[in-house]
């Protein structure tokens, strides 16, 4: 058993308890490799931010579980060094079943999401309560998931979206014990959130998608006051990553993500924590295309993954200042 307090982690409690009542969002960022973990690290240091280093079931084994481990170790010790102790969580993303989630527990992680949204109610609740006993035994914190996003998940994909039902996420919260709830108001997973059906076009032809459900989201924050609500597909899908990639041979048609301003909005009520993978992904892919595509004879991997950290560097530090909020805030 290795505990995430003795590689200097910490779980999300306090970090959403101050979230919440400061109207920001603490960044939970996807990453399966060092360039990501160090762009991650430099971003937050430098504007200050707490961060959850948010790892799925396919970058877990990308990585290797005890690589991983000893990387977030690491992180803690590379932001010490680069001048500010933030807090920073390690979490798994999108937990299946109690056996990872075990595994996650005894093995460093200080959260874990125990994903039973595609589940019957009832099974997803015996599911959540059952990783929550466990986990608490150890202070490590659980994130679980009422409604459906549509979009891929790891393996498990869904056609369709159904938004969380406000109706049930007192009963979920308390019979389970979670310490903070994913919902679903109209984000998905990747880089098509919509359909270009669901949207309008701007002059430019770019795509503009339909906005979140904030009704939903109001109702449960009335239903449950001060609780830490998560989001999940929260990606902006930044046009001038798509245009790179295309202009540099890669083809990503009718990609489109979540507004910024929508995000902030988002960011200024219970949603404490906010999901970034895609994002991560475009930028890097796009800076790694344009260097090999200007620079054929190129073959040291520095060369590309270095331009293409730096891009995701100022992409991290962006969203902490002005869409999150959570700069300045560790
Ligand atoms: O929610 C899904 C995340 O973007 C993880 O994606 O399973 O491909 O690592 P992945
Ligand atoms: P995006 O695909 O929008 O980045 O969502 C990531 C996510 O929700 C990870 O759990
Ligand atoms: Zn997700």
């Amino acid at each position: 058993m290795v505990s995430y307090k003795d590689l200097g982690l910490v779980n999300t409690r306090e970090m959403f308890a101050k979230a919440v009542k400061g109207g920001y969002a603490i960044p939970a960022y996807n990453f399966s490799n060092m360039e990501q973990l160090q762009a991650i690290i430099q971003a937050c240091v430098e504007t200050k931010s707490p961060v959850i280093l948010q790892v799925s079931k396919g970058a877990r084994s990308y990585a290797s579980p005890i690589l991983l481990r000893w990387m977030a170790r690491g992180a803690v010790e590379y932001a010490h060094e680069l001048g500010c102790d933030i807090p920073i969580a390690l979490h798994l993303d999108h937990g299946g079943d109690f056996e990872i989630a075990k595994d996650c527990i005894d093995n460093g992680f200080s959260s874990i999401m125990i994903d039973g949204s595609a589940l019957p109610y009832d099974e997803n609740v015996a599911l959540t309560k059952k990783v929550v006993e466990y986990a608490h035994k150890f202070d490590v914190t659980v994130e679980g998931e009422l409604g459906v996003l549509a979009g891929v998940e790891d393996e498990v994909s869904a056609e369709q979206s159904h938004y969380t039902k406000p109706e049930e996420v007192q009963d979920f919260v308390q019979k389970t014990g979670v310490d903070s709830l994913a919902i679903s108001i109209g984000t998905s997973h990747g880089r098509m959130k919509f359909t270009p059906e669901q949207c309008t076009r701007n002059a430019d032809g770019v795509l503009i998608p339909p906005p979140l459900a904030f009704d939903i989201l109001h109702e449960i924050e009335k239903k449950l006051p001060g609780f830490p609500i998560v989001l999940h597909g929260s990606s902006s899908v930044p046009i001038e990553y798509v245009r790179m990639i295309e202009q540099y041979g890669g083809k990503i048609p009718d990609s489109v993500g979540i507004p910024e301003e929508q995000l902030r909005e988002a960011a200024k009520s219970a949603v404490c924590k906010i999901n970034i993978d895609s994002d991560g992904r475009l930028a890097m892919t796009a800076l790694v295309r344009k260097v090999l595509t200007e620079h054929p004879d190129e073959f040291d991997p520095r060369k590309y993954l270095g331009p293409a950290r730096e891009e995701l560097k100022k992409m991290y530090a962006h969203k902490n200042k002005d869409v999150l909020g959570s700069a300045g805030k560790a």
